[in-house]
């Protein structure tokens, strides 16, 4: 078991992403705190990971709120007594209208509070635990193909999403003294409740696949792998990475026709 005993905080793991993350790495050995605003769905999953014979709590955490996610990293350590990993997954998208020109100040602040704000304020309290029980640690910083090439789905978002590759640079070098990997990764489209509207349009997801060049749409399970690399001793020497699971999307060109790879 590649997480034997290691103490995980995921945040946003009721659902899709974050909920393929908690329940893979309970299936590696690892203890899971949850950190989400729908504690109904945050339940079931630490229902599942208990199931799996490893412990799970759930605290209710708005990543936005200082006092959340202060009470967050206070309640894992009073259950577990350390934090060796936390994946920063926790996101919205937010409300139209979505142009630079219409965009509202609120809708702004929002998604940048939850998304940026967010990774940064659950870093800074988990770290201040990692330092203090000097044994290193693992921060993981959910992304997204959105912070590196725009591709309509709100200014926001993407702003959002870019900031966290450089807010992972950040933190990598200022962490790095304390053994202290920071790494993020950039799904690209992802069957889950945040998608399946859109993926319930027969024409989106023909066209999802046809953009895609490994020619299917990724399944919240395929960013677990990537996830599990970044959190074991696999990979002590990587950080301030971002990895991108994207089925080959980003570095492909929309005007290339599919049949052009080989
Ligand atoms: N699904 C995709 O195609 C895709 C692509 C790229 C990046 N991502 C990123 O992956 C992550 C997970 O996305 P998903 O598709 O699983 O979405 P999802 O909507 O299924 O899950 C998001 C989770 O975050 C929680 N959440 C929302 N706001 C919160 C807040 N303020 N505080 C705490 N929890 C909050 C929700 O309750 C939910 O459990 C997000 O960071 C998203 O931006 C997803």
């Amino acid at each position: 078991m590649r997480l034997l005993d290691k103490v995980a905080i995921v945040t946003g793991a009721a659902s899709g992403i974050g909920r393929a993350i908690a329940v893979g790495f309970a299936k590696e050995g690892a203890h899971v705190s949850i950190g989400d605003i729908n504690l109904e769905g945050a339940e079931s999953v630490a229902d599942e990971i208990e199931m799996l014979g490893r412990r799970a709590i759930v605290v209710k955490t708005n990543v936005a709120e200082a006092s959340d996610v202060k009470r967050l990293i206070d309640i894992t350590i009073a259950e577990f007594e350390e934090i060796n990993i936390i994946v920063n997954n926790a996101a919205m998208v937010g409300e139209p209208p979505l142009t630079c020109q219409e965009i509202s100040e609120d809708t702004w602040d929002q998604v940048l509070a939850v998304n940026l704000k967010g990774v940064l304020l659950c870093s800074q309290y988990a770290v201040k635990e990692m330092i203090r029980l000097s044994r290193g640690g693992k921060i993981i910083n959910i992304s997204s193909i959105s912070g590196e090439v725009y591709i309509g789905i709100a200014p926001n978002y993407h702003v959002s999403k870019a900031g966290i590759i450089m807010l992972t640079k950040a933190m990598a070098i200022e962490f790095a003294k304390y053994n202290i990997n920071v790494n993020a990764i950039g799904p690209g489209l992802i069957e889950s409740p945040a998608t399946k509207p859109l993926l319930d349009i027969p024409e989106c997801r023909e066209f999802a696949k046809n953009a895609i060049p490994l020619h299917r749409v990724g399944q919240p399970e395929d960013v677990v792998g990537p996830a599990l690399f970044l959190a074991s001793k696999d990979s002590d020497f990587v950080t301030g990475q971002t990895i991108f699971v994207d089925g080959g999307f980003l570095y492909s060109h929309p005007t290339v026709p599919t049949n052009y790879y080989p």
